[in-house]
């Protein structure tokens, strides 16, 4: 029985949270493997709205969910966000959270100092959603991150704030922002430590175990592939790897327990935070697509840039993500608009590119190269199958499937979980 996992693929907010909650209805377990609370996935059912940033979004339809190893664990926002859903009726308890013990906590140094560094960029600021997910990531690689198996042993938390502290007041004390005393530090952990360990396991023994018995695994991913610190816009990227391969890394089973790889792109583009961004615009259209499409942040509630559906970058993040079907989201937004563009490749200094070179002074001039396509004048809100859509919404859709060289195998025609049309079942392999 095959697995999926979901990534975006192009930076993020393309709509994985409702793929997602969709798609748990046919998983048995939904895991988490990087990112952190960075991220904002939202979901609609019904007259309820969910936004998740930390938690899987198959907690919704019930299911067990697990935080996976790879991801960043702020453990005062995990609490709180369990605390908001349950007061939206959902039931959140370790009987179907986990949340695996190798994974790396996120502690108030690490907002400080990533708020710290973006004042001190000035105009250069990536646009973090200043969460402390870099930092945290930081110390993960350089080994001093604080686990959450270590809020289990008092004396490894007093030894590991000594390293902590020592890094990160020296850095604060640099950028004039106040430092953090020691046992203010140690008296908090100590005391999330009985609210947090009984999520607490080796996340990695019960994958294995679930897929022994024949259980089907989600995998949600968080941010995109343009977002990924090694395949992205860097450094305009997060601090994770958001590929595909990250959910085996990310969560402890094998790369062939991942499965089938579904891509989520919007029917457009979208960013947030700073960096290139070749088809944003700045014209009326832009400005319509923000409006229509209510593209605001979910974590930050900062407007996103908006433009036309770069294909030449999802091709990319087709290929470097490990994309086997696109998922392609909000098309409705396009309704109306009598003249639709689409990115093939780029112009960078009067030569061709087919994708994004890495340098960041040629991403910056990259000018798409683009191919015109007549709009639609129907509706494709709230379409169930193929029929309800108007002709040329099809054709643009079969259009984006030969330029970025995927199939789409899902489309997304509303916030509504159920104004989805599935062309072909990930889960049936
Ligand atoms: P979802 O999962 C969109 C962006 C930030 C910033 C950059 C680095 O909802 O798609 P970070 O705080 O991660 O160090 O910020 O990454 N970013 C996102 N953009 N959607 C997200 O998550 C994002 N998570 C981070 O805006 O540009
Ligand atoms: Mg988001």
């Amino acid at each position: 029985m095959a697995n999926v996992a979901v990534i975006g693929a192009q930076w993020g907010d393309e709509g994985k949270g409702k793929v997602v909650d969709w798609l748990a209805s046919r998983a048995d377990v939904v895991v988490r493997f990087q990112g952190g609370h960075n991220a904002g996935h939202t979901l609609v059912v019904g007259n309820q709205t969910y936004k998740l940033s930390l938690l899987p979004s198959g907690l919704v339809r019930g299911k067990l969910c697990v935080i996976g190893n790879g991801v960043v664990v702020d453990p005062d926002a995990l609490l709180a966000e369990i605390e908001r859903v349950r007061g939206q009726g959902l039931s959140v308890g370790p009987d179907v959270l986990r949340v695996a013990e190798n994974a790396v906590l996120i502690l108030p140094v690490h907002p400080a100092l990533d708020k710290a560094r973006e004042e001190a960029r000035g105009d250069k600021k990536i646009g973090t959603t200043g969460r402390g997910i870099g930092p945290a990531y930081e110390d993960k690689v350089a080994r001093r991150a604080i686990r959450v198996a270590d809020l289990a042993e008092p004396e490894t938390l007093s030894a590991k704030l000594d390293e902590t502290l020592l890094h990160y007041n020296t850095l604060l004390r640099g950028l004039g922002v106040a430092e953090f005393g020691k046992e203010e530090l140690l008296n908090k952990l100590l005391a999330l430590a009985p609210k947090i360990l009984p999520y607490a396991e080796p996340a990695w023994e019960r994958l294995d175990e679930l897929r022994r018995g024949g259980k089907r695994i989600l995998f949600e991913g968080a941010q995109a592939v343009m977002l990924d610190v090694d395949h992205g816009t860097y450094p305009f990227v997060t601090s994770s790897n958001t590929v595909a391969a990250t959910a085996s890394a990310g969560s402890g089973v094998g790369p062939g327990a991942v499965g089938f790889v579904l891509g989520i792109a919007k029917a457009y583009t979208t960013r947030v935070g700073s960096g290139p961004f070749p088809t944003e615009l700045h014209d009326e259209i832009g400005k319509h697509l923000g409006e229509r499409g209510r593209e605001f942040g979910v974590v930050t509630g900062r407007p996103r840039r908006c433009g036309w559906f770069d294909a030449a970058l999802v091709r990319q993040a087709v290929k470097v993500g490990g994309v086997q079907g696109l998922a392609l989201t909000k098309l409705d937004i396009l309704d109306g608009l009598p003249e639709l563009k689409i990115c093939t490749g780029y112009r960078i200094n009067g030569k061709h590119y087919k994708h994004l070179p890495a340098a960041p002074g040629a991403q910056a001039a990259a000018v798409p190269e683009y191919e015109v396509m007549e709009g639609w004048s129907g509706s494709s809100h709230g379409a169930r199958s193929w029929a309800d859509l108007p002709a040329q919404a099809v054709k643009y859709v079969r259009r984006i499937e030969e330029l970025v060289e995927a199939p789409v195998t899902l489309l997304s025609t509303s916030p509504e979980r159920d104004d989805t049309i599935m062309v072909r079942d990930p889960f049936a392999d």
